[in-house]
């Protein structure tokens, strides 16, 4: 199968935010970061306004969503206070996420199966407002088939399991999670859900979920902005965007 068509690249920005906190000054800007992201070839910018306010801050999703010339693609928890914010803003992409204050980032997909309910009353409102809902799952046929249930636009599939295997060296196991996530891939398009993908990604681990042609678009962040600091933010997203394009021309 071709694939379906370009390839995007979303640049997740929270972790410019994260050095910028860590000595709460004003500076590393994330919006900055947005603005060359742009120029150095992203097609969207991605920020997750996490419950606890540890990366980005509501001031940052404000000047986001009034200075980017980018879609941007809000990440939120399925809460009341953050459908609010995302209802303010109008972002072009609202994806939902499981989020735990104690964990380090997302550690899992969300078990739309379990809230099923709930999540369909929670995603109709945003949907309204004209933004695309996108629902962060792991790689699961439940998952999958519930997103399609309540009406979701995207999935966004957790790569996170891949990339874990491949940094462990298990490669059986990370072999077998890259054919879920191409069998989960294939499932998605086919019920008329928008695939994307992400979560520790590398430019070791990109090529092959590039290559899956259903994958519309990858949202990639902490990476990249460590990439940055040894070679600039401009030559480590274009490499990401260089291998991106390799293998989807393969
Ligand atoms: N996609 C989603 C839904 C995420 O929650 C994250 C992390 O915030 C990413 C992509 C990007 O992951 P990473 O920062 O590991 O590249």
């Amino acid at each position: 199968m071709k694939p379906l068509g370009k390839l995007r690249l979303g640049v997740n920005i929270d972790h410019v935010a994260t050095v910028r906190n860590a000595r709460g000054s004003a500076y590393p800007d994330p919006v900055r970061a947005a603005k060359l992201a742009e120029e150095a070839g992203a097609d969207g910018i991605t920020a997750h306004l996490r419950e606890d306010r540890r990366h980005i801050s509501d001031a940052d999703i404000e000047r986001l969503a009034t200075e980017l010339s980018l879609p941007l693609n809000f990440e939120m928890a399925a809460t009341d206070e953050m459908q609010a914010i995302a209802l303010r803003h109008r972002p072009h992409a609202v994806c939902i996420v499981p989020e735990k204050r104690e964990e380090r980032t997302t550690e899992g997909g969300l078990d739309v199966a379990r809230e099923e309910n709930r999540l369909a009353h929670f995603i109709a409102p945003l949907a309204d407002a004209g933004c695309r809902v996108s629902i962060f799952i792991a790689a699961d046929a439940k998952q999958v088939e519930a997103a399609a249930r309540i009406g979701a636009s995207v999935v966004e599939l957790h790569t996170g399991a891949y990339c874990d295997f491949h940094a462990e060296e298990r490669l059986a196991e990370r072999d077998a999670e890259l054919a879920r996530l191409r069998e989960m891939a294939a499932l998605a398009h086919g019920l008329g859900l928008e695939v994307h993908a992400g979560h520790g990604l590398t430019y070791d681990t990109v090529e092959p979920v590039a290559a899956m042609p259903e994958v519309m678009e990858l949202n990639i962040g902490h990476f990249l902005i460590g990439e940055a600091i040894f070679r600039g933010l401009d030559p480590a997203i274009a490499e990401m965007r260089r291998l991106m394009d390799a293998a989807r021309a393969a």
